[in-house]
């Protein structure tokens, strides 16, 4: 049984676009006319007009800290045989730190002679990983090279090219290349790490009366509750916690986080295989979310991915935010309403003890179908370097996978909470079963998170949840 994964709704794309000022209220009107929208609806699409705000990352041009070409070049050796090569690799969608990428391009060509260019993918990895098997499925050559998630190297495995004698120095982490390699190559050099975080509003805190961001979850919603509602005076469109509740890949992210914590392990369990998502606690940690929509969080939640919860975040009109590190810089950039007023942690727990990041991150990919293999695998090293990654961390925050990396004291400068949560970053998130449903990861998250998305929009949460673990277990009976 296979099933394909359909775009996210128009409703979605229409009130993203308007959080991020990509459209007037005249076209946010005319578009929502044309779907039907109830008068509710259109007043919550206009709001979030106002609630957005994109930080620029800092007040001097990104890149300022790649290295020159001949510093590069004397660390990495790069082939210059590739002069005059173009080739294209598929990175993220464009957003305030694109610069710093499209610096990085510009270093490798201006050493290499090469002609890198920067595709741009899909906002939603569910999208970016339904185009790239596209490609692939019709061996199209016209993406060389690309980032691919962590979850994805037994999806991709097939159309890989082996990049273990592209691997630059270092000392990788050691789960991710595992994580990376099938029983004949290694799919993708691990780029960047990722854990989900907690934000917190340090300033609010104090101004309410608490010592610290919160531990546990029931804490958390009694702080954003007493602080939306001192807040509300002035800023009515203040909210409490802002997270991923679209139907995506990010909120698979979310919900194993929510699930673990309350105690309730893993989707399926790493040893044994078996589907072990059916639990109390599991139904508890939903209900518990489910909760959330429309008090402490706003009701358009389930239709957030990362860069809206951050849109609010950055503008100032949340007290919490679940997201990845790579907002750390983007919050403390020149000019950002919260810049030091905030500050980075653990997730809380549910069951009084367990905290849940789960373990995200992007590695280098090159593929089978591209004429230009030499080249992209080369390009891959240089993206993955320990100098790029120190940049990468330094400026945009992305997590290094390179152990040492943790310990200089430049990254250490720019990300002080890397010291704090070296523990999570190096081994300690929750990983995704990728690895357990291998080519048929996709369908087991696309149930998970699509069941967890119904819930949260009102679904019952025990009968959702004994639905999605029966049809993930009859997922990997295919297996
Ligand atoms: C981040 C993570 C990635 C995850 C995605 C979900 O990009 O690095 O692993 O799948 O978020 O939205």
């Amino acid at each position: 049984m296979r099933r394909n994964y359909l775009n996210p709704n128009p409703v979605n794309n229409l009130y993203r676009d308007a959080l991020h000022g990509r459209l007037t209220r005249r076209q946010i009107m005319k578009r929502g006319t044309a779907l039907g929208l109830s008068s509710a609806l259109m007043g919550t699409i206009l709001r979030a007009e106002s609630l957005g705000a994109q930080g620029t990352p800092e007040g001097r041009e990104l890149g300022w800290s790649i290295p020159s070409a001949e510093e590069l070049q004397d660390e990495l050796q790069l082939s210059t045989d590739f002069a005059g090569v173009t080739f294209n690799y598929m990175g993220g969608a464009d957003s305030p730190t694109t610069a710093f990428d499209d610096a990085i391009f510009t270093r490798f060509n201006e050493i290499t002679g090469a002609n890198a260019t920067r595709v741009q993918g899909a906002q939603s990895t569910t999208d970016r990983l339904q185009f790239l098997l596209q490609t692939f499925a019709a061996q199209a050559g016209d993406i060389d090279a690309a980032d691919i998630d962590v979850i994805w190297p037994g999806i991709l495995a097939s159309h890989a090219v082996d990049l273990s004698d592209s691997v630059p120095e270092g000392d990788f982490f050691e789960a991710i290349m595992q994580n990376n390699t099938t029983s004949d190559k290694l799919v993708g050099i691990p780029m960047f790490t990722d854990a989900g975080l907690l934000y917190s509003r340090t300033d609010l805190l104090e101004e309410y009366g608490f010592d610290g961001p919160p531990e546990t979850w029931d804490e958390l919603e009694e702080m954003a509750q007493a602080i939306m509602e001192g807040e509300a005076a002035d800023t009515p469109q203040f909210t409490g916690f802002v997270w991923q509740g679209n139907a995506y890949e990010g909120l698979t992210c979310d919900a194993l986080e929510w699930q673990y914590s309350h105690g309730g392990g893993q989707i399926i369990d790493p040893e044994t295989l078996e589907v072990t998502l059916n639990s109390e606690q599991a139904i508890a940690a939903f209900e518990r979310a489910k909760g959330w929509v429309g008090t402490i969080s706003p009701q358009a939640v389930t239709g957030y991915m990362e860069e809206d919860a951050r849109a609010v975040w950055q503008g100032g009109n949340s007290a919490f935010m679940r997201n990845w590190p790579y907002a750390y810089s983007l919050g403390q950039s020149e000019g950002s309403v919260i810049q030091d007023k905030f500050t980075v942690g653990q997730l809380p727990t549910g069951d009084g003890e367990t905290h849940a990041a789960t373990l995200g991150g992007w590695q280098a990919f090159v593929s089978q179908y591209s004429q230009n293999q030499d080249a992209a695998k080369e390009f891959c090293r240089f993206m993955c370097s320990a100098p790029v990654q120190k940049a990468r961390a330094i400026e945009v925050a992305l997590l290094p996978t390179i152990g040492s990396l943790y310990q200089d004291p430049d990254v250490l400068a720019a990300q002080p909470y890397y010291e704090l949560l070296f523990d999570v970053f190096a081994g300690g998130a929750v990983p995704r079963p990728s690895t357990q449903a291998a080519d048929l990861y996709n369908e087991v998250s696309i149930t998970y998170f699509t069941g967890v998305n119904q819930i949260l929009t009102g679904a019952d949460a025990a009968s959702t949840t004994e639905s999605m673990a029966a049809e993930i277990e009859d997922i990997m009976s295919d297996l």
